[in-house]
């Protein structure tokens, strides 16, 4: 019998904004193929976990850290928990991210003009800096074992510019002009050198950083926008909430074991037109 390429049983993982949509994903996909997986997230209290997990939250193999991913001393503490239970880390998905903050005000989908300074720098904060210091402290860690794998979550945004015509019916509709806002596509974009950076920086001490690159994924977006992204998407829809999950199987094992500085776009055609 040939091995597994895609094997990740018995590693350990970190996937960071694990309660979200897509890190639910990452760690049930992770796990139900033998690896431990360590979720960190902003909050973890018992309540949020289960309605996030269901029975699944009681797996052997997952536990939650709370974990803010803008705080080094908050990443430490989740990483020395780690480290207590099972082990220093084979496996990071810097997937924690933030798009617009909650209760953003007006001005954040206005001119990019009078976009605010504080929400720009919110935004790096979580989606740049945070990821900077996750790969500080647990690729830091990973490197110092002599192995790992770093996966970081970029997007579409970060690659090309948003299709502002996706939006226009949002000014169509009142209340102001809409924009995306600049600060999502900015802090994805840096995570692209970001990788590279820390690809050749690592290369000598075993630890693979890549970047995934995810269009966007259905979760009941209004009929409008739905409408709209399908049109300009070459597949026709947004990607469903599971379609993620192979491509962090394989930089996660060893199948891409020869894969080091690079991007990998999962699309369905978008940047291909
Ligand atoms: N959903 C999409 O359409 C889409 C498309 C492309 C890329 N992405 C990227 O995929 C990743 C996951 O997206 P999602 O849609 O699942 O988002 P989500 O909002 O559902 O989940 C994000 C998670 O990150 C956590 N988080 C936020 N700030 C944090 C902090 N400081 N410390 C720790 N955790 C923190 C949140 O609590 C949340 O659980 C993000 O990086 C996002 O940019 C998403």
């Amino acid at each position: 019998m040939a091995p597994d390429l895609f094997s990740v049983e018995d590693k350990i993982a970190v996937v960071t904004g694990g309660l979200g949509q897509l890190g639910r994903q990452f760690a049930l996909a992770l796990v139900d193929r033998g690896a431990r997986v360590a979720v960190f997230d902003v909050r973890t209290d018992e309540a949020l976990v289960t309605a996030h997990y269901g029975d699944r939250a009681g797996d052997a193999g997952l536990m939650f850290c709370e974990v803010d991913v803008t705080e080094r001393a908050s990443l430490e503490r989740g990483l020395a928990a780690v480290v207590g239970t099972w082990g220093v880390p084979h496996i990071l998905v810097n997937n924690a991210g933030l798009d617009s903050p909650p209760n953003a005000p007006a001005a954040e989908n206005g001119p990019f003009e009078s976009y605010p300074l504080s929400s720009l720098r919110k935004v790096l904060d979580i989606n740049l800096s945070g990821v900077v210091l996750c790969c500080q402290v647990i690729g830091g860690a990973m490197a110092e074992a002599g192995r790992g794998s770093v996966i970081n979550i970029s997007s579409i945004y970060g690659l090309v510019s948003p299709d502002q015509r996706l939006y226009t019916y949002r000014t169509q509709e009142g209340g102001g002009p809409f924009f995306k806002p600049v600060a999502y596509a900015v802090s994805k974009s840096g995570l692209l050198n970001l990788t590279r950076y820390l690809a050749t920086y690592w290369a000598g001490k075993g630890v693979r950083v890549n970047t995934l690159t995810f269009g966007g994924v259905f979760n009941h977006q209004d009929a409008q926008f739905l409408q709209n992204y399908a049109a300009r998407a070459p597949l026709g829809r947004m990607a469903r909430e599971d379609e993620y999950n192979g491509a962090v199987i394989f930089l996660a094992a060893d199948a891409s074991s020869y894969m080091t500085g690079a991007n990998m776009v999962l699309d369905g055609g978008w940047t291909a037109w």
